[in-house]
């Protein structure tokens, strides 16, 4: 019987094989009808992130897609960078991170999908959404809108990427991984802005798209008129009450926040895992097929790249992976769990529409069905405070508040959103120091070399205007600054009695710093909200001559919003006040300007003058310096682990490693104090501003240097200083093993994956522990089987505690990258028979 049995089993496994996963290489098919994308004539549940290749370096892009996938995603997607894939008009550039052919190809030799979100516009927090600059100087342009010679260039680029993926291969027709392509981006949250010409546009633009003959299915997010055969998608915190413009097509989720991104002046977002689980599991109870993490790893914006205003460097997102590419925990674990259970509905999910069963107030029942027979349910208690006892299909259920259960037989629990049984990571890397991370200086106060920028025109490629210019049309975002200049005679009749006067600045954006005869005097900025700014400053001038010299700083440009790409920046009005006889506005004079610092007109981020005799030298390196460049070497510390460098004793700049730009930093701007909550209540709606961390300090102080920029020996870092900061500090860390743990009791659920739904056996509980980087555990810091106390990092043991828990766990753990122990009395003992007890244990992984 057991031979029968196994000749059936190996047929069905064909059969799944043939049905639901794809071989790589081998053409497939991608249409879609009401309830999902079908592929290859199999409708499909999916399971997608976002990583945008761009945010993290060539190298790591496998490292990251295996962690995607072994975290249960069936797809990745990401936008298509046109800023960086054509600089100047019809010069292309697909190399190193922006070599997209590459990421597509590492994707399908991982076996995952790829949604290719080729827009031109991205959004995504990126410089200007995505559009090159020199497109805003083509004469009669106007964005996204029904305008010749917008459409013309956006045309030309999205034909650009689509025959690039068919050269290549790349579209699922051809055995390409590409199942979906998306143009445009969010257009009808903002096209109300652009009138019927907007309404035209979309119709453009969704013929252009399927023009392009790409054979697989094209999306509009957020584009409720998006044309047919266009699936319109949704994009939001909670997806479940959507439904697409038409039967013929599937829910569909493109932009789940898993976070939200991080801005210069704000604290850090953060979204609790109970809540975003909760809202991809209402989305599949209610219908839905395709969920997309927006970030499920999301890195850094490197250079320039980030958009704005304000957008800090870390786009971390609180994504699953975090910004070092380390797996954030129970983050991951958590959903993979999920992922697994809606795995497991998923013959039913895309076999009928769900049955809706009120089963109480704020409780609901959604039920799947098949032909053959045979259900799978998901059950939720939507109220915000209150759990519930509910009685489904005979049987009672506990349903904590906000929460989903999931059961693939209509009759077992095997997961729900409220409990994390997944392991826990303490110390996240770098923000929280630990025993398992190294840091030290970078360099000792007399091996760094710096070089004073000049205030003011520094050279003769200056110009002068009349009026105050708008900045990003000046600069052509060729450089984050412009120098606005003027000499002012004040004469003895004008000037007051102690030479005070008043100077008023009003700014679009983003800040400014402020001199008057050579000398800084003060340095207004903006938010991520509003950028604009406004200055009022006492100044002292002499008699005669008096220069004022202003620098206006873009902190990059805006990505977001209608008309967004005309959003002016830079200093609009300057008035002095306090004159004897009456104020003197200079908005209107004649003003010199001057694009870029000088340290950057020099190159000195560049390696080829590390060694030049610009550079000065000395026994100690000057602190608080406004307008300085500084440079020093150093050995990146041993391993092979991502590095961050530790800025916070810096004011505002840009940094480079060995000549690349790693960001943007600005350590002196502190979040506000107050809206911040350490422990989030995850029940209830989320939103952006609602779990919120680091309060009243930077933004960022810790910026990412992927380990693939540094060499063994010297490695050069130089940093352009703004307002001022104690180099002599700066320090570098890198991660060398992890703290790991996890509290599980007799009574929490067991591993989805270790359910046998048929069996008549229970599967029991268990504390499962893996190492990341090839770690292994060496050692057990903490373990109790009984009634421990306290969370991981702070357990203790309680009144009742089991003896030789250690040692059993430091047999099955030690020298092991993972382990799991099954949390039962079987294995322990019973300490305290009556009491319900549960397993605490921590463990340290390192090299
Ligand atoms: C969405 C947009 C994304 C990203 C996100 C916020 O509106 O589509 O590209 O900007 O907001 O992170």
């Amino acid at each position: 019987m057991r031979g029968e049995g196994f000749t059936i089993l190996v047929f069905l496994t064909l059969v799944v094989l043939k049905g639901f996963y794809f071989k790589r290489g081998s053409a497939a098919t991608v249409t879609y009808d009401h309830r999902a994308l079908v592929i290859n004539g199999q409708r499909r549940v999916l399971l997608s992130g976002s990583i945008h290749y761009p945010r993290t370096t060539p190298d790591v892009w496998p490292e990251i897609i295996r962690k995607s996938k072994e975290g249960g995603l069936d797809v990745i997607e990401t936008y298509v960078f046109w800023n960086y894939h054509e600089p100047v008009k019809g010069q292309y550039y697909f190399e190193g991170r922006f070599d997209l052919v590459r990421f597509v190809k590492t994707v399908q030799e991982a076996g995952l999908f790829v949604h290719l979100r080729i827009g031109p516009y991205a959004c995504a927090e990126w410089n200007y959404g995505g559009f090159p600059f020199w497109l805003h100087l083509i004469p009669g342009i106007q964005f996204r809108t029904t305008n010749a010679p917008f459409k013309n260039e956006m045309e030309l680029f999205l034909a650009k990427i689509v025959n690039m993926m068919k050269e290549q291969k790349l579209f699922a027709s051809q055995g390409g991984p590409i199942i979906l392509a998306q143009v445009e981006n969010e257009y009808g949250n903002v096209e109300w802005a652009y009138g019927v010409s907007g309404e035209l546009y979309v119709q453009w633009a969704a013929e252009t798209a399927v023009g392009l003959n790409t054979t697989v299915p094209w999306v509009m997010c957020q584009q409720e008129d998006a044309p047919d055969p266009i699936i319109n998608t949704c994009n939001g915190f909670y997806c479940d009450r959507f439904t697409p413009n038409s039967l013929t097509k599937p829910k569909m989720w493109t932009e789940n926040y898993c976070g939200w991104f991080l801005a210069f002046g704000n604290a850090v977002p953060f979204r609790p895992v109970e809540d975003l689980a909760f809202s991809v599991a209402r989305f599949f109870e209610t219908g839905g097929t395709f969920q997309n993490y927006y970030m499920y790893f999301g890195g850094t914006n490197f250079g320039r790249t980030a958009g704005g205003p304000l957008v800090a460097t870390s786009y971390d997102y609180d994504a699953p992976i975090d910004e070092y590419g380390f797996i954030r925990q129970p983050k991951w674990g958590h959903l993979r769990d999920l992922h697994n259970a809606i795995k497991q509905c998923q013959e039913y999910l895309v076999h009928s529409d769900p049955t809706y069963i009120p089963l109480g107030v704020h409780i609901e029942a959604h039920i799947y069905h098949k032909d053959s027979g045979g259900c799978a349910a998901f059950l939720a208690n939507i109220d915000h405070t209150s759990d519930a006892n509910v009685t489904f299909n005979g049987s009672s259920y506990y349903l904590p508040a906000w929460s989903v259960s999931i059961l693939p037989d209509c009759k077992n629990v095997i997961f729900n959103t409220a409990k994390v049984v997944s392991q826990k990571n303490l110390g996240e890397f770098p923000h929280e120091h630990t025993t398992s991370a190294r840091e030290h200086l970078i360099a000792s106060s007399s091996s760094w070399f710096w070089y004073k920028e000049q205030v003011g025109i520094w050279s003769n490629n200056s110009f002068t205007a009349s009026g105050l210019l708008e900045q990003i049309n000046t600069t052509k975002d060729t450089s984050d600054y412009l120098w606005y200049t003027i000499s002012i005679d004040v004469t003895e009749k004008l000037l007051p009695n102690n030479g005070e006067a008043l100077l008023l600045l009003g700014s679009l954006g983003h800040a400014a710093m402020l001199f008057v005869n050579k000398k800084l005097i003060g340095f207004g900025y903006g938010n991520h909200e509003d950028a604009s700014f406004t200055l009022m400053q006492k100044i002292t001038l002499n008699r005669g001559n008096n220069t004022l010299d202003f620098l206006s700083m873009i902190v990059g440009l805006q990505n977001y919003g209608p008309w967004f790409d005309i959003a002016g920046a830079g200093i609009f009005s300057v008035v002095l006040g306090g004159l004897a006889d009456a104020k003197e506005d200079l908005s209107i004079s004649e003003w010199t300007y001057q694009v870029g610092t000088e340290g950057e007109y020099l190159g000195l981020d560049k390696t080829s003058l590390a060694n030049s005799s610009l550079w000065t030298s000395g026994n100690s390196v000057p602190l608080n310096q406004s307008l300085i460049w500084y440079k020093t070497t150093f050995t990146a510390p041993e391993g092979n682990g991502p590095l961050a460098l530790n800025l916070s004793t810096m004011g505002k700049g840009q940094a480079w490693v060995n000549g690349i730009g790693i960001g943007r930093y600005w350590s002196s701007y502190l979040s506000p104090t107050t809206g911040c909550s350490k422990h989030c209540d995850y029940r209830g709606p989320y939103d952006a501003s609602k779990c919120l961390k680091n309060c009243g300090q930077p933004a960022q102080t810790l910026y990412h240097i992927p380990r693939s920029w540094v060499h063994p020996g010297e490695n050069l870092l130089v940093l352009h200083e703004e307002l001022g900061g104690d180099p002599s500090r700066i320090s570098i860390l890198t991660k060398t093993g992890q703290e790991v743990c996890a509290h599980i009791s007799e009574s929490d659920p067991a591993p989805v994956d270790s359910w046998k739904l048929n069996s008549q056996i229970k599967p029991m509980p268990e504390v499962r522990l893996i190492c990341e980087q090839g770690w292994k555990i060496t050692s057990i810091n903490f373990a109790s089987f009984g009634t421990p106390e306290g969370q991981c990092g702070k357990f203790s043991h309680g009144t009742c505690s089991g003896d030789n828990v250690l040692p059993i766990i430091q047999k099955a753990c030690i020298g092991r990258e993972s382990c799991s122990i099954t949390v039962s009395t079987f294995d322990f003992g019973d300490p305290c028979p009556g009491v319900p007890k549960s397993l605490a244990v921590e463990a340290l992984c390192s090299a």
